[in-house]
């Protein structure tokens, strides 16, 4: 089934059909969700999200967008949640140039701490990385990220870029942006990685894929780039999504198949 890697259902904008949408996942087609956390609010909530249902895992973690909000008492705050069983990951974290705040200095002083926290507590990290290519790249070199292993969310950057961060043990988020017509540099990206090193994710409520661009984004969607994969790599829509499950798989270190 497909496994949606990042999603954001304690949105404000799910708050009049949540449970009812999630419960018509499995019907669906969709097996497995993590709810990721952006800061310590909706890090709570993908914990709450996980315990109310069982296909759901979650992720803690700080935005870089929200990294102002992080303090060292917090960080444990991330690593006392982060101990629940149904905590799977550490994110999203990374950098974020794209807005002019917070400093970049800040950023990095606590994607370097989060990176730390996931080495630590032993979990993978889902990363989000904004008009910030070199700098992230860096920072996970010299925090030698590859025995902490994780994914580039919602890759936005060249096929150049996504081969490193593979060779680097990562795997590469991909999600609704494969169906935009101005996906040409993520299609060429697709094209180059080993279907082994990506995996689906929606990014909802953001990001739909095209034909509901613009609209509220869900895990139902992901049957779009599913298909768009398919053509992409010229197998099958259940290759797709067999492989990309076991690549979820295998990256949140889930034993059960
Ligand atoms: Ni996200």
């Amino acid at each position: 089934m497909i496994f949606d890697t990042h999603a954001h259902y304690d949105d404000e904008q799910f708050d009049t059909d949540r449970n009812e949408l999630l419960l018509s996942m499995k019907d669906n087609g969709i097996g497995n969700i993590v709810n990721v956390g952006a800061n310590m609010a909706s890090s709570a909530r993908s914990i709450g999200l996980s315990r109310q249902y069982d296909f759901i895992y979650a992720a803690v973690g700080v935005h870089p967008s929200d990294s102002l909000e992080l303090t060292d008492d917090r960080l444990s705050e991330l690593r006392e949640m982060s101990s629940d069983p149904k905590c799977v990951a550490i994110g999203e974290i990374g950098l974020d140039y794209y807005w002019p705040e917070p400093d970049r200095e800040i950023q990095k002083v606590w994607f370097r701490k989060q990176l730390r926290l996931a080495r630590e507590v032993k979990l993978p990290v889902i990363i989000h990385s904004r008009d910030a290519a070199l700098d992230t790249v860096t920072i996970l070199k010299e925090e030698g990220a590859e025995d902490i292993g994780g994914v580039v969310h919602c890759f936005s950057y060249s096929k150049e870029v996504a081969l490193e961060c593979v060779g680097m043990g990562f795997y590469i988020g991909i999600g609704g942006v494969l169906t935009f017509k101005n996906a040409r540099r993520l299609v060429e990206a697709a094209e180059v990685l080993p279907l082994e090193k990506i995996i689906l994710e929606t990014d909802c409520p953001y990001l739909s894929p095209v034909p509901f661009r613009g609209k509220r984004n869900s895990s139902l969607n992901l049957v779009y780039v599913v298909e768009k994969l398919a053509e992409i790599k010229g197998v099958s829509a259940e290759e797709i999504i067999d492989v990309t499950e076991k690549n979820a798989r295998l990256m949140y270190r889930l034993d059960k198949s």
